[in-house]
């Protein structure tokens, strides 16, 4: 429909059908019964004289046949024949779940993550699906926050690249929204990842410069790929809450950035607006909102029950509801819904291709997990060994993270399936070995678990433990899978100590002493602090939550038929109290010594060092590589040359193998103190066993640009080091370049 039809559609609406468009209300509002997930409050919203079809769009209805009837009893009974939208948490998967983001991120490899988000797209079109709230880039460097699991991780770089390659993924490289196609959104605007004390829906306090620097650049790339939608997020911003934050909102998201796209509430969040102590009331909460540029109101009555008033008092100007009017009215006709409200639902070739999609998760499974020790080769395991297989892991299939409602549990492969496949299933033997928690008292399920309570009753501990035992023994090598329940993560899923559960570390301790070699298999959304139980594991596989298929790849790498190459996006703390800790930390005026650590007046810690158990970037591989003649073509370079540096990498192991050469900068002397090193481009590489190939970054000046204390970008002449490395903390290789 063209731009003039859609200004002839808004003029055409009352002001009540105007302000339904920017209502979205879930599944049951529209028809009884409808499977619906909650995943927020869910009070009565106290909806008055309010006509249901008038509403703009439905939330989380993830069945097709629901979906159709919803659409089809609507375009009956609206009297404006508008279509609804249907937008839903595809995070990163429909009922095909692939591995959690912050998984996805340790792959470093973009391509991989954009064509997930396509075959994730595919699948949820066919599903009637129009918009995903996906996918979420909250740049976090707090662990101990749940949603940590639905995040690219701690660093801009990938943050950036992670974005564009959802955003591509899932609309489309040209954003066109064509067939198969799910109009994107962004979230959370901005900074949820930075809540006081790691709390979640804490409030989020910092500098102009570091929210620049560090926090915004992720969704600026969303909005740059044009991301046809932005969500808003539930914390305050500097004491203004983002859902009410016209600086924020209209002077940065809109006018800077140049979004022109939806802007939608995060879950409630208008309402949330008198909590915060922001809005007097839903009446002056849908004023702010409003006047802040927020186009869509998510399962409140807030803009339904007030809007209409504030207009006919003459507090609120009509033009910036018709604006968000004709916004939501722009993405639907970008989706095609005037031409076909059943897009997608009636697809002739609606068959998916099975194979890519099993060939993708395993792909996925094999390039997220990180491969974080290995002493003695221990991995891969022989093909003739007896092996047991021991943890609350081993069968579970409540591996998919806590964004996956819509998983299609039956066609999840748990590792007992997967070692099944690729071992000689004679030689595998398996026992659930201990409870992941003895108590979920405080875990608050929501009504996601559904059909997985079984699956966190409670059990006898000892008789676990026993059991696993007498297995133990008649193996050669245990293989014990453990980890975090999915719903110790994701929203609502903060935690101030992540350790592993004490029950798993005593399953831990009792196989570890039975003198054979333990693997650890380690299934959860966040890093864990493994200070206390590191040195038990031979060998440590960190496999995340790794969706539908992605225990094939586990099993892959344990029986050597795939070479791990995952590289940590997060940094691994020791403990607890070294939180927050990344690596791209900010200069001391004294700097720690080596040398002497009883020194005492400098940057450190009394009771434990400052690295963090495992750096940033870190991961192993069956194979070695080894860096070596570093080189660079310019050692002095003008703002507007490129420099690149390159390095040879050899891979000296006897497997084949992809590792990703990290490309770091150092800038010695700067208006502000700066980062000791900063990630600005990595190159995955496969390398034959024995070979040498050489790996150039290409640097621009952008790559050495920063924003000062105003806020504003800068670059300075000067002195910079340049590092290619194999982990944040290898410094081994690098050299010096001068831009003048
Ligand atoms: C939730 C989440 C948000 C999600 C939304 C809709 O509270 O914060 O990420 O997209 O509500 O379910």
């Amino acid at each position: 429909m063209k731009h003039n039809q859609l200004m002839h559609i808004l003029d055409s609406l009352t002001l009540d059908q105007k302000i339904g468009q920017l209502v979205q209300l879930s599944g049951e509002f529209f028809k009884e019964g409808t499977q619906t997930t909650e995943t927020g409050p869910s009070t009565k919203l106290g909806l008055e004289n309010y006509n249901i079809y008038n509403t703009g769009s439905a939330i989380n209805v993830t069945n097709a046949q629901d979906l159709r009837a919803i659409q089809n009893e609507y375009l009956e009974k609206t009297e404006h024949k508008i279509p609804l939208i249907f937008m839903a948490d595809i995070i990163y998967g429909f009922e095909t779940i692939f591995p959690i983001p912050l998984a996805q991120a340790c792959t470093f490899d973009f391509e991989l993550i954009q064509q997930g988000a396509k075959i994730v797209a595919e699948e949820a079109y066919y599903a009637g699906q129009h918009v995903t709230f996906s996918p979420m880039v909250d740049l976090v460097r707090d662990p101990r926050w749940g949603r940590v699991m639905e995040s690219p991780g701690e660093d801009v770089y990938v943050g950036t690249n992670f974005a564009r390659a959802m955003v591509n993924g899932f609309q489309g490289k040209d954003g066109k929204l064509g067939p198969k196609s799910l109009a994107a959104c962004v979230k959370h605007f901005a900074a949820y990842g930075a809540p006081v004390a790691g709390r979640e829906y804490g409030a989020v306090d910092m500098s102009e410069q570091q929210l620049r620097e560090v926090y915004l650049p992720s969704y600026r790339a969303a909005v740059d790929a044009n991301v046809k939608l932005v969500m808003t997020a539930f914390n305050t911003l500097n004491g203004i809450p983002a859902t009410g934050n016209k600086w924020l909102n209209r002077t940065l998201l809109r006018n800077e950035f140049g979004f022109d796209g939806v802007f939608i509430t995060d879950y409630a969040a208008i309402k949330e607006l008198v909590q915060h102590g922001y809005a007097e009331d839903d009446c002056d909460a849908a004023r702010i909102a409003m006047e802040a540029g927020v186009d869509i109101d998510m399962k409140t009555s807030v803009y339904s029950n007030h809007l209409k008033s504030l207009v006919e008092a003459g507090q609120l100007d009509i033009t910036l509801i018709d604006e968000a009017v004709l916004r939501v009215l722009e993405l639907k006709n970008d989706l095609g819904l005037f031409e076909n409200p059943y897009r997608g639902l009636d697809d002739p070739n609606s068959q998916i291709d099975e194979g890519k999609k099993i060939e993708k998760g395993v792909e996925f499974g094999e390039k997220s997990a990180v491969l974080l020790k290995n002493d003695n080769q221990t991995l891969p395991l022989s093909a003739a060994a007896k092996i047991a297989v021991i943890g609350p892991f081993a069968e579970n299939p409540a591996i998919v993270g806590m964004w996956a409602f819509s998983a299609d549990y039956h066609r999840i492969v748990t590792l007992r399936k997967g070692m099944e496949d690729v071992f000689n299933p004679e030689n595998l033997i398996f026992a659930e070995g201990s409870n992941i928690m003895m108590d979920y008292n405080r875990v608050g399920f929501s009504d996601n678990i559904g059909n997985l309570s079984a699956l966190f009753q409670v059990k006898d501990q000892e008789q676990l433990l026993d059991d696993a035992e007498a297995k133990a023994k008649e193996a050669d090598i245990i293989v014990l899978a453990l980890g975090e329940s999915m719903f110790e993560s994701g929203e609502g899923g903060s935690k101030t100590n992540i350790h592993l559960a004490s029950c798993q570390v005593e399953l831990l301790k009792r196989m570890k002493s039975l003198g054979k070699p333990v693997i650890g298999v380690i299934y959860t959304g966040r890093p864990l602090c493994l200070d206390n139980i590191i040195d038990d594991f031979d060998a440590l596989l960190y496999a995340w939550y790794p969706g539908t298929y992605g225990n094939s790849g586990i099993a892959n790498m344990l029986a050597g038929k795939a070479n791990p190459s995952g590289h940590l996006a997060m940094t691994f703390p020791k403990n607890e109290g070294q939180i927050p800790i990344y690596y791209n930390t900010y200069r001391s005026g004294r700097p720690i010594r080596s040398e002497d650590v009883a020194y005492r007046f400098t940057s450190r810690y009394i009771d434990q060092t400052n690295q963090p158990l495992f750096p940033f970037g870190f991961g192993l591989s069956y194979s070695e590589f080894r860096y070596d003649n570093i080189k660079t073509d310019h050692s002095e370079f003008k703002e507007s040359e490129l420099i690149t540096v390159s390095i040879d990498v050899t891979n000296t192991g006897l497997m084949d193998g992809e590792t990703v050469v990290q490309c770091y900068v150092h800038d010695h002397i700067a208006q502000i103190s700066r980062p000791v090193i900063e990630l600005k481009q990595t190159k995955r590489i496969f390398i034959k066993a024995g070979e040498t190939k050489t790996v150039s970054c290409g640097l621009s000046i952008d790559d050495f640009k920063y924003h000062n204390d105003k806020g504003t970008k800068v670059y300075d002449k000067g002195q910079f080091t340049i590092y290619m490395a194999q982990h944040a903390e290898d410094r081994a290789n690098h050299i010096e370049v001068r831009l003048v």
